[in-house]
């Protein structure tokens, strides 16, 4: 398949550095910094285009470019015939079909944990017969688990998981400061909170139950637990939390067009 890529900053970088991984797929890339193009373009199966050229060598167009930036880019794929994939927060499917004129078309929210393969990326689908979607997602898998959701819902999408992670780095953070606080050194710490985080995360996903269960299970009466949740509940750290995710959310629901 030939996998046309617009913008090559932190998202399109991380989505190339897969891509490139396939030597099945032929790519085209588009950036207007040659710098940030230039560590692509020793790749056999990387070459660099223009916005207009991807309309005849891609099969596939996926647009990664800043909202900001991203009406130029579509006018130039005007009358595109293939399939048009955005990841672009914001941009609706309406907005990529009254533009571009394409049918075909995919909006995406990713993160950048498809750097390491554990992406999730909340996906909708215009457009394409079931074929067309099964062969998608074959180029689609860099981006790690698809969840197919109703358009609707994507600012939701954009605070959890394009920002998300952002607001798990901070949790990780604050972690880690405790961790430093309590004398255990940096590394050592680093080690034991990704673990902790893992865990639990794999605690959940493995067994299916609630959060609330485990918590539960940990916490025992009069231990210790449940000293550091009384204080958690007293700061409003998990409605800080939830207003931080809305927060996100109401920004991204300004954004779409
Ligand atoms: N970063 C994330 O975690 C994340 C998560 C989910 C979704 N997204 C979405 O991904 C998109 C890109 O985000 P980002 O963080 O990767 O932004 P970024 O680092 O600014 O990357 C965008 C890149 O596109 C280039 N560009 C702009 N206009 C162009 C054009 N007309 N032709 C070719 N290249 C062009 C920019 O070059 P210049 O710098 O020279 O302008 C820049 O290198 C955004 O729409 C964002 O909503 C990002």
């Amino acid at each position: 398949m030939k996998v046309g890529v617009v913008g090559v900053g932190n998202m399109g970088s991380a989505i190339l550095e897969k891509l490139v991984e396939n030597p099945t797929l032929l790519l085209f890339v588009v950036e207007k910094d040659r710098k940030k193009l230039s560590t692509f373009l020793n790749s056999p199966n990387v070459s660099e285009a223009t916005v207009e050229e991807l309309k005849e060598k891609a099969d596939v167009v996926i647009v990664a470019v800043k909202p900001q930036d991203v009406v130029e880019v579509l006018n130039g794929l005007r009358g595109f015939k293939g399939v048009l994939v955005s990841v672009v927060a914001g941009l609706s499917t309406n907005k990529m079909r009254e533009i571009t004129g394409v049918e075909k078309l995919v909006r995406l929210m990713p993160n950048l944990a498809l750097k390491v393969g554990r992406g999730i990326a909340a996906a909708s689908f215009q457009g394409l017969s079931e074929a067309e979607k099964e062969r998608i997602l074959t180029v689609l898998s860099i981006f790690g688990e698809i969840v197919e959701i109703d358009e609707r819902l994507f600012p939701a999408a954009t605070a959890t998981i394009g920002s998300g992670p952002a607001f798990v780095f901070v949790l990780v953070e604050a972690f880690l400061d405790a961790c430093v606080r309590m004398g255990i050194p940096f590394e050592k710490a680093r080690e034991i909170v990704c673990g902790v985080f893992e865990g639990s995360i794999a605690l959940l996903k493995g067994t299916g139950e609630h959060p609330a269960v485990w918590k539960h299970r940990i916490t025992s009466p009069a231990g210790t637990t449940i000293e550091g949740l009384a204080v958690l509940e007293r700061s409003g750290a998990r409605g800080s939390l939830i207003d931080a995710l809305y927060a996100s959310y109401l920004k991204a629901k300004e954004l779409e067009r």
